[in-house]
């Protein structure tokens, strides 16, 4: 009985015991990004393609690349600052999150999404 009982909770124990966000892998995260996002961005400090470029992303506003001119009204007032949680509930699905937004791209696995978001927190500095 005794082990019958205790079956459900070793199952509980295993869930809380998974760690809830795997630890980011940027090589990865990069590989992502040269699957996904290379096509419309830049990972340079002010170059600018099709999207805004990513390279210090992590810790500014949501449309705020001076020289970026074609922001969508949709993420003018998209008034987020760029975090590991506001990219991965944007990442999920942008259209979605951001009704009317140019980016199109949805990262659809949440383990490329952690590894990504993990790579472009290292595009830091000028
Ligand atoms: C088809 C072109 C295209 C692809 C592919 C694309 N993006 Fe974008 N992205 C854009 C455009 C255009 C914008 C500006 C959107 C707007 O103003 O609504 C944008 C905006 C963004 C923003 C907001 C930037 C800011 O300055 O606020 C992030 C973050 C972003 N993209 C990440 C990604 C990532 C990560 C990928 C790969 C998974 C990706 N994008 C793939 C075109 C693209």
């Amino acid at each position: 009985m005794s082990v019958t009982r205790s079956a459900p909770l070793l199952a509980l124990a295993a869930i809380v015991a998974a760690p809830a966000a795997p630890a980011a892998d940027a090589a990865a995260g990069k590989a992502v990004f040269d699957k996904l996002c290379v096509a419309c961005h830049s990972l340079e400090q002010g170059s600018i393609t099709v999207g805004p470029p990513l390279h210090g992303v992590v810790g500014r506003k949501a449309a705020s690349v001076d020289g970026f001119a074609m922001y969508s009204q949709a993420l003018k007032g998209y008034n987020v600052t760029w975090n590991a949680k506001t990219l991965d509930e944007f990442l999920e699905n942008p259209m979605g999150k951001v009704p009317g937004t140019m980016m199109v791209m949805p990262v659809t696995d949440a383990k490329e999404r952690a590894d990504l978001i993990g790579f472009l927190a290292t595009l830091k500095g000028k």
